[in-house]
């Protein structure tokens, strides 16, 4: 797709970080932006800007993980615009940190709820609309790089994010008769307010085995300002993608962190898998892969030092049976 003018976009997570970044540059590259959030006040403030640029832009506020509030905002779409989208943003996402071992059931059902199956409400809401209004789309999934490398720091994360890029591909082979492209967008840090998930976690959900203190929020926030990358720049590169019609997007975070390198290296650690030999390998190269991250970060910089201090990814403090965290 290289034309956006005129054309209906649906974002969900559009009131903050990555998704405010997408709304910024497509509203100004044409389209008629809905944003859609859980959060209120980003709502409010994001619209605040737009209303101040005469953007067309439309806010609803939506929870992704309620199908039946899904439905209501796609025919509010309708209403407003006159028909569904011709492109959808899947871009909300939550993270939480904290070892595997201690994960509770709620937290799987709230990382998986939004991050993989508030996706999946995305596209059975949308892909039937956008088929049958026949004319063609485009739609962008926001996964992670997290996706290609397990982390047991966030675990249900990591498995939200492996899931939505095979959905991605699936989806792209099955739309492509349809003339609808698919972009699976996977950054490795965005500065953006995902340090605040925990603020956005329904009660009904509240039970966690992580530490979820505010010095762990703070130091979240500090490692996003210092790895990320500002998000109206991603949504440059993400519309050039679209432009190209490119599945995989996979931001550099710098010098030595070529996106080709990472995937030639996830490749190597399943093959690696396979054999005996091939997990001792695995367990030298798994050694040396911090210290390489390390030396490559801004001004030589570590913005994981001082995690086990601030309880970053640490189990909550009565599960006195999860060992300490290695490794940051
Ligand atoms: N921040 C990073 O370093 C990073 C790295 C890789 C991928 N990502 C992904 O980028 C995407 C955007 O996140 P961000 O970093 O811009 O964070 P952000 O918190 O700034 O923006 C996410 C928005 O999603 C909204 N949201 C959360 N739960 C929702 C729900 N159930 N329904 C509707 N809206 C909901 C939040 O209110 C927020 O406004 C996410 O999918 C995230 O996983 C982020």
């Amino acid at each position: 797709m290289k034309d956006f003018s005129g054309k209906i976009l649906f974002i969900t997570g559009g009131a903050s970080g990555a998704g405010l970044g997408q709304a910024k540059v497509f509203s100004e590259a044409g389209c008629k932006v809905v944003i859609a959030d859980i959060r209120q006040d980003h709502l409010d403030e994001a619209m605040a800007y737009f209303k101040e640029k005469k953007a067309d832009v439309h806010a609803i506020r939506l929870d992704i993980t309620d199908r039946e509030a899904y439905a209501a905002a796609a025919d509010e779409v309708e209403k407003v615009y006159g028909g569904p989208p011709q492109l959808l943003f899947n871009t909300a996402g939550v993270n939480a940190f904290g070892p595997a071992e201690a994960s509770t059931f709620e937290d799987f059902d709230w990382v998986i709820g939004v991050d993989l199956f508030g996706i999946i409400n995305g596209l059975v809401t949308f892909v039937p609309r956008m088929i049958k209004a026949g004319k063609g789309g485009y739609i962008c999934t926001v996964a992670s790089m997290g996706g290609f490398m397990a982390s047991s720091g966030c675990t249900p994360y990591s498995v939200a994010k492996a899931g939505a890029i095979m959905l991605m591909e699936c989806y792209m082979q099955a739309l492509k008769p349809y003339g609808i492209g698919v972009t699976c967008l996977c950054p490795g840090g965005i500065k953006s307010n995902i340090d605040q998930s925990a603020l956005t976690r329904p009660e009904h959900l509240a039970n966690t085995g992580y530490n979820t203190d505010e010095k762990t929020m703070e130091f979240e926030h500090n490692i996003y300002q210092t790895v990320g990358v500002d998000p109206v720049d991603l949504a440059k590169m993400l519309k050039q993608a679209i432009e190209d019609e490119q599945f995989l997007l996979i931001p550099t975070m710098g010098p030595g962190m070529d996106p080709a390198v990472m995937l030639r290296g996830t490749l190597e650690r399943l093959v690696n898998y396979c054999t005996p030999e091939g997990m001792k390998r695995q367990a030298e190269m798994e050694k040396k892969r911090f210290e390489e991250m390390r030396q490559h970060l801004p001004q030589g910089a570590n913005p994981y030092a001082g995690a086990a201090d601030a309880g970053w990814g640490a189990a909550r403090k009565d599960l006195t049976w999860v060992k300490p965290r290695q490794g940051f």
